[in-house]
C-alpha cells in the first residue's frame, strides 16, 4: 500500500482523466487469478507468484483509492483452495500474516476500513487474531477493503438459510423466506452488490464467488495474470464499465422505463 494519503504527491495516470467521476462503481470485486501460471512460466515455484500477487494487491488498492471507489473486495482464498497442497496453503497464510502485520499502519493512514468475509474461523489462529485487530483498528475508515478468505458463495447462501431457519424456530413460526431475508443474512449485509467484477488471467468463470450478489454485476475479464495487474488495468476496467448501459432486466431509460434500478436489500 502506498505510504501517503490518496490523491497526493503523484502525477495522475493519464487514463484517470478519462474516467467519469460521476459514475464510479460503488463496489468493485476482483477474482485475482493467475499467480501460479505467472510463476510457472518463469520457472519459479508457485509461491513466488503469490508473493508477486501481493504487490498487485497494493496496486489495486491504490487504484481504488485514486478513483474514490467506496468498496473493494478481493477474493483471496476460496473454500475450494483448501484442496491445494498443504505447503502452498501454509505459504499463503504466512504471506497473509505478513501482509496483515506490515500493512496495518498504511491501511489506517489511508483511511481504509478493513473487513473480511468467509469462514474466518477456519484460518490459522494467528491470522484470525491479526484480522480481528485490524478490523477493530480501522472501524472508522472512510472506504472499505474486504478480503474474502475461506469464502464460498454457496456456503454463504446456505449459512444465511441456516440462520433464517434458526430464527424461525426460535420464534416458533415456519419461515417464509424472501430474497430480502436471505440478503440480510449474508456475511456482509451492509456491503452493496458489486457493480463491477474483474477477473484476471482470461478465465471466464465465477469460481463460487459472490453467487448471490452478482445478479446484475458487470463483468470485465482481463487477460493479464494477477501479478502483472497494474493501476492501468483497474482504470481500463472502470472505463469499460462506464461505456455500458445497465438495465437490470428493464428497458433503456430513454424508452420510458419506470426505473428498474439496483436492488438494495442492505441495511
Ligand atoms: C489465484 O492464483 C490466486 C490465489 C488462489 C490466491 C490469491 C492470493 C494472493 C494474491 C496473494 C495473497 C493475498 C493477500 C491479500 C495477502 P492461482 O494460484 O489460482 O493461479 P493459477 O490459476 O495460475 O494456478
Amino acid at each position: 500500500m502506498k505510504d501517503r494519503a490518496p490523491h497526493e504527491d503523484k502525477e495522475p495516470h493519464p487514463l484517470l482523466r478519462l474516467v467519469d467521476r460521476q459514475r464510479i462503481p460503488e463496489h468493485v470485486a476482483i477474482i485475482m487469478d493467475g499467480n501460479g501460471r505467472w510463476a510457472t512460466s518463469r520457472g519459479l515455484p508457485r509461491i513466488e507468484g503469490h508473493k508477486a500477487g501481493i504487490e498487485a494487491v497494493r496496486r489495486a488498492v491504490s487504484a481504488a483509492s485514486d478513483l474514490g471507489v467506496k468498496n473493494l473486495t478481493l477474493y483471496a482464498f476460496s473454500m475450494e483452495n483448501w484442496k491445494r497442497p498443504k505447503m502452498e496453503v501454509q505459504a499463503l497464510f504466512s504471506l497473509l500474516q505478513r501482509f496483515l502485520s506490515s500493512e496495518a499502519d498504511s491501511i489506517v493512514e489511508n483511511r481504509i476500513r478493513f473487513r473480511t468475509i468467509g469462514r474466518i474461523e477456519d484460518l490459522p489462529r494467528k491470522n484470525q487474531q491479526l484480522i480481528r485487530k485490524l478490523e477493530e483498528k480501522t472501524r472508522d475508515g472512510e472506504w472499505t477493503l474486504t478480503l474474502a478468505l475461506s469464502y464460498g458463495g454457496r456456503t454463504e447462501i446456505a449459512d444465511a438459510c441456516d440462520a433464517l431457519v434458526k430464527e424461525a424456530l426460535a420464534r416458533g413460526k415456519s419461515p417464509r423466506i424472501t430474497a430480502e431475508d436471505v440478503a440480510r443474512h449474508l456475511y456482509a449485509p451492509a456491503l452493496p452488490d458489486p457493480d463491477l467484477l474483474i477477473r484476471t488471467s482470461g478465465e471466464h468463470r465465477i469460481s463460487n464467488f459472490f453467487l448471490w450478489q452478482i445478479a446484475y454485476t458487470e463483468m470485465v475479464i482481463l487477460d493479464v495474470l494477477w501479478p502483472d495487474f497494474g493501476e492501468q488495468h483497474f482504470f481500463e476496467a472502470v472505463l469499460d464499465y462506464q461505456r455500458r448501459e445497465r438495465r437490470y432486466g428493464g428497458v433503456p431509460a430513454a424508452k420510458g422505463a419506470s426505473g428498474p434500478g439496483k436492488t438494495r436489500y442492505a441495511t
